[in-house]
């Protein structure tokens, strides 16, 4: 396994690959992204993870300054699974101020991006720019940020980039929490109480596999649950899994989303649901 920092490096190591499998990632693996890597290794003969923080999809009171930074664990993680990891410095991924953005599609503004305000901007555009630097036939990108994976798959299509996009199942813990780096920011009490939210989106999926057709009570009725425990809910709401709008009632591929709060961590989630 090669650890390349700077863009000659990468383009030096990857000049005359023919089958590159990308993960992006912003480290701190986790088993969630280490899975994501063993599907890279099944589809590509040369597997790149990028580890990069990226400033610009953080918002100016978010947790960029104190994201865990774990480059030599990650590289131990990797030893044996990928080819290069591509480590770039702030200043390697944006040499001039970046005035050039990708402007998302509009969904990028409902759901987390309401809360998160510029964030779908900012993930796009670095992963254009690693797309352009790596140059992959496929990448790899976990269900668990399920509107990312929905804003990629849209910017591929539409900007016709030839990157095949893979979605790989959440990997959760024994509790059904999703795996995250962010988990590590909860307190004891937090991490116990963490995992009602993925029990939530269960209930929800029952229910909407029994029949429940008012989507707007469901939402309401997990949104009020999860309050009354001391979250601080953001949105629960039920979409189409195919781009995230508002589903009628004839659709069958349904996303249920969640993202709320649990004291300062932020935590997301969904289940996919087909009736
Ligand atoms: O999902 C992530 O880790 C990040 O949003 C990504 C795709 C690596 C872009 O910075």
């Amino acid at each position: 396994m090669q650890l390349v920092h700077s863009v000659s490096e990468l383009r030096a190591r990857l000049a005359g690959e023919q089958s590159v499998a990308f993960v992006p990632t912003m480290g701190n693996l986790h088993e969630g992204h280490i899975e994501l890597v063993r599907i890279a290794r099944q589809r590509g003969s040369c597997v790149v993870v990028s580890i990069f923080v990226n400033p610009i999809q953080f918002g100016p009171n978010e947790d960029f300054d104190k994201y865990p930074r774990t480059l030599d664990a990650d590289c131990a993680k990797l030893q044996g699974l990928a080819d290069v990891v591509f480590a770039p410095a702030v200043e390697e991924m944006y040499p001039e101020k970046q005035t050039i953005f990708v402007e998302p599609p509009p969904i990028s503004r409902e759901l987390c991006g309401e809360f998160r305000p510029g964030h779908f901007q900012g993930v796009a555009t670095v992963v254009l720019k690693l797309f352009n630097l790596v140059q992959p036939q496929v990448a790899i990108f976990g269900k668990k940020d399920y509107q990312q994976l929905t804003v990629i798959r849209q910017m591929v299509t539409q900007l016709n980039l030839p990157i095949e996009i893979v979605g790989a199942e959440t990997s959760r813990a024994a509790d059904g929490l999703a795996l995250s780096s962010r988990n590590q920011y909860l307190s004891d009490a937090e991490r116990t109480e963490a995992v009602l939210l993925s029990q939530t989106l269960r209930g929800m999926g029952t229910a909407l596999a029994g029949g429940a057709a008012d989507y707007a009570a469901l939402e309401q009725g997990a949104s009020a649950a999860l309050a009354k425990r001391g979250w601080q809910v953001e949105y629960v709401a039920v979409r189409k899994q195919a781009d995230l709008g508002v589903p009628g009632m004839e659709e069958r591929k349904l996303v249920i989303l969640a993202a709320a709060r649990l004291g300062k961590t932020r935590l997301i989630d969904n289940l996919e649901v087909c009736l």
